[in-house]
């Protein structure tokens, strides 16, 4: 059975794969019509979006097979709810295909819920186009609810704006360990993650026990 760990983006991982996974895992929203950054972004364009917040990766035997960007509050946001104080956002989130369906972005998202949480924040926001029917629908089941609608500057659709209320992860969720601070170096409580299970669906083989 395959490990899935959870971790920050380290100066060791390669941009140029983040990047191809990125474009990988985008590709159905591109043959949508719906040409965000991560459908077709350069490495620099990567480059510098993880560094706009606190990038963390899904690792599966040496592999990234997911990631997201965490950003504090956007002051100078074209979004009412991301300029507010209470508000965390996440960023270019996405996992390669061949590990979707499996837990992963569940796992990914609780990261992100929990980190706002010990950040002080009240509510973790994203963005999504509102034609993207699939996503909101995966955010709603994560429990996220629709917040804001808006165009974006240099978008050629409409974003969903999708809020959940983080307290209740900062009281109940998995810690996150800082083995070196200085170096954002974590890892995820294995004991939350072992035996995680998805009552209902059918897990592809080999399935990733995340740890
Ligand atoms: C969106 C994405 C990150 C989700 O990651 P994932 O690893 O496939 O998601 P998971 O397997 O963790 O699914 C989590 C839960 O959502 C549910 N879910 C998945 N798709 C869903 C949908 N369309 N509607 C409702 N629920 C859905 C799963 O059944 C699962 O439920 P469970 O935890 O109760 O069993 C992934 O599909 C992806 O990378 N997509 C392409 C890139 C992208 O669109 N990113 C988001 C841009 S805003």
């Amino acid at each position: 059975m395959q490990a899935i760990t959870l971790r920050p983006l380290s100066a060791e991982d390669s941009l140029l794969e983040l990047t191809a996974m990125l474009h990988s895992a985008f590709s159905r929203l591109g043959r949508m019509g719906i040409f965000c950054s991560c459908v077709d972004q350069s490495v620099a364009r990567t480059r510098q979006r993880v560094g706009l917040g606190e990038c963390f990766v899904a690792e599966c035997e040496g592999r990234v097979v997911g990631t997201l960007t965490l950003h504090r509050h956007e002051r100078g946001s074209e979004s009412d709810v991301y300029r507010s104080r209470r508000v965390a956002s996440l960023h270019q989130f996405a996992v390669d295909p061949e590990y979707q369906g499996r837990g992963v972005g569940g796992k990914l998202l609780e990261l992100a819920e929990t980190w706002a949480a010990r950040h002080g924040y009240d509510e973790l926001a994203l963005d999504t186009p509102t034609a993207a029917a699939h996503l909101i629908a995966f955010y709603r089941h994560q429990g996220f609810r629709l917040a804001e609608i808006l165009r974006f500057s240099g978008r050629d659709y409409a974003s969903a704006v999708l809020a959940k209320n983080v307290l209740r992860a900062a009281a109940t969720s998995h810690v996150l360990r800082f083995r070196r601070p200085a170096m954002t170096l974590c890892g995820v409580n294995p004991d939350t993650f072992a035996g995680h299970s998805h009552p209902g669906r059918t897990v592809r083989a080999p399935s990733p026990r995340i740890r």
